[in-house]
């Protein structure tokens, strides 16, 4: 009988593709995943550390593992194995034995590939097991080369870790030093995903135009001259040629690495999705120094003109995080005129929070108060921005890749080259895992529905 294995997972996509390769590395020794905890003889929580008390959240989800690890073995005499992974592990490494003893197992995302490694000195009685290393080339050098299938849309590091300091951000300790890997390693995985029936790849990373990596000098399939650094605009022309896939997006970007090249290939490749992720945080200039950001406002603007200039229907979506230490009103003034001139189909923003360790977090701070007001007023226009784009593409007809099951029963959803979600109601669920012509008929908040053509 195999052994059930459950994740969860939490945080960024890197997280989620960090997760899926658990789940390679220990299916060979027996493993199998379970979606219930209950059943479970290993769980691992695959924790992020970027924003609020991830550790306390961490310490409590861990109490309710240990009482259902304590059910189990009274009912059943079998024990769990409980392993903490991901970037809050990285973070506070031997303290969560301390304050958490019935955790058998620590791993940075880093050093997870010795996962097997850790399980079998479980057993052979060893306690307390912990990996927090950061060699990256061992990792991607250990990690299982038969890939699991992921469905039609799938995930691929190619790049980790981050040396750009961002004063608020956890991620250049939590990840370590960039790192990328080998255009063959990426082709060969996008390869065997695309035959196990990928038609969209995400290529990721923390900084993923960043992207550098080196080819390699070996024979393996899809060899490359050695000794060549390629860029990320030229991995996704490579990438391109696989024949069968027909979606690349990569996320996440930053705007000091946006290369002409980069946004060129947005008008030259169609496989490329005309859709960007390009966080900017703040629309201060004062405020993107002291987040040490690297660019100014006039630099992100000038970015975008030249998005939408090779692909004048590229969806646009960033980050922000409000309320930054000596973020003033006329400050939030500027984030909010820079939102109004982008104009942004989807984004994500924050309340600073103070990370442990990274230098805004000893900062004097700005009142709670006046950060939820700020968040509140540019979430009101970012989700108007959302709706009006939504709405703009009614009566248009948008090729959607179906992904799954809707919410209710007889609806399929998928997304839109731009990103959006889109779902059809009574649609045939054969159409799941293709790429289909909707002709859209409503806009709603976060979505558009319509009918297929
Ligand atoms: N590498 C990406 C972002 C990675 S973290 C980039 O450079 O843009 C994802 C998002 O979390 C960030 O864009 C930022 O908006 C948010 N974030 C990171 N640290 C934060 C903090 N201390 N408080 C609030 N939001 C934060
Ligand atoms: Fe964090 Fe900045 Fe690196 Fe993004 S670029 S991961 S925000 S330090
Ligand atoms: Fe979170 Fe680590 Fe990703 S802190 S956002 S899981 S890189």
């Amino acid at each position: 009988m195999k052994k059930k294995l459950f994740i969860k997972t939490y945080g960024c996509q890197m997280n989620v593709y960090d997760s899926i390769k658990m789940k390679e590395l220990l299916d060979p020794f027996g493993f199998e995943s379970t979606d219930d905890m209950n059943y479970a003889d290993m769980v691992i929580i695959n924790t992020c550390h970027i924003r609020e008390k991830a550790s306390e959240k961490l310490y409590s989800e861990l109490g309710r593992v240990k009482k259902i690890k304590d059910q189990k073995l009274t009912n059943t005499g079998s024990d769990m194995i409980i392993a903490v992974a991901g970037c809050v592990a990285q973070a506070e490494g031997e303290e969560i034995f301390t304050r958490a003893p019935y955790v058998d197992i620590i791993v940075g995302p880093q050093s997870y590939h010795t996962l097997p490694e850790l399980v079998a000195k479980l057993a052979r009685s060893e306690k307390h097991l912990i990996d927090l290393d950061f060699i990256e080339e061992e990792k991607f050098d250990n990690l299982p080369k038969e890939y699991s299938d992921q469905g039609v849309s799938a995930f691929i590091s190619i790049q980790e870790g981050c040396d750009k300091f961002c004063t608020f951000c956890v991620v250049p300790y939590t990840r370590g030093p960039e790192f990328s890997r080998s255009p063959e390693e990426i082709y060969r995985e996008a390869m065997s995903l695309v035959a196990k029936g990928a038609k969209e790849i995400h290529l990721l990373g923390q900084n993923v135009n960043a992207y550098h990596g080196k080819t390699l000098n070996s024979n393996g399939d899809g060899v490359l001259a050695s000794d060549i650094i390629f860029s990320l605009a030229d991995l996704i022309r490579h990438v391109s040629s696989i024949k069968g896939l027909e979606r690349i997006r990569y996320i996440t970007s930053h705007p000091k690495d946006m290369s002409d090249d980069l946004i060129n290939i947005h008008g030259q490749i169609d496989q490329l999705m005309p859709f960007l992720h390009l966080p900017v945080q703040s629309g201060s200039d004062k405020i993107l120094k002291m987040m040490n950001r690297k660019h100014t406002r006039a630099e992100y603007f000038a970015i975008i003109e030249k998005l939408r200039l090779v692909r004048p229907d590229i969806a646009l979506s960033s980050d922000f995080i409000v309320g930054f230490p000596g973020e003033t009103d006329e400050d939030f003034a500027d984030t909010m005129d820079l939102v109004k001139r982008v104009r942004y189909t989807q984004c994500y923003s924050f309340k600073y929070s103070p990370r442990p360790g990274t230098p805004a977090a000893i900062k004097e701070q700005v009142p709670e108060a006046i950060k939820t007001r700020r968040l509140e007023i540019l979430q009101k226009e970012l989700s108007k921005q959302q709706l009006e784009f939504n709405e703009s593409c009614v009566g248009k007809i948008l090729p959607v890749l179906f992904q799954k099951d809707g919410k209710y029963d007889n609806h399929i959803t998928g997304k839109t080259p731009y990103m959006q979600s889109a779902y059809v109601e009574n649609a045939d669920k054969s159409l799941l895992g293709q790429v289909v012509n909707v002709k859209i008929t409503k806009a709603l908040a976060i979505s558009v529905t319509g009918e297929i053509v």
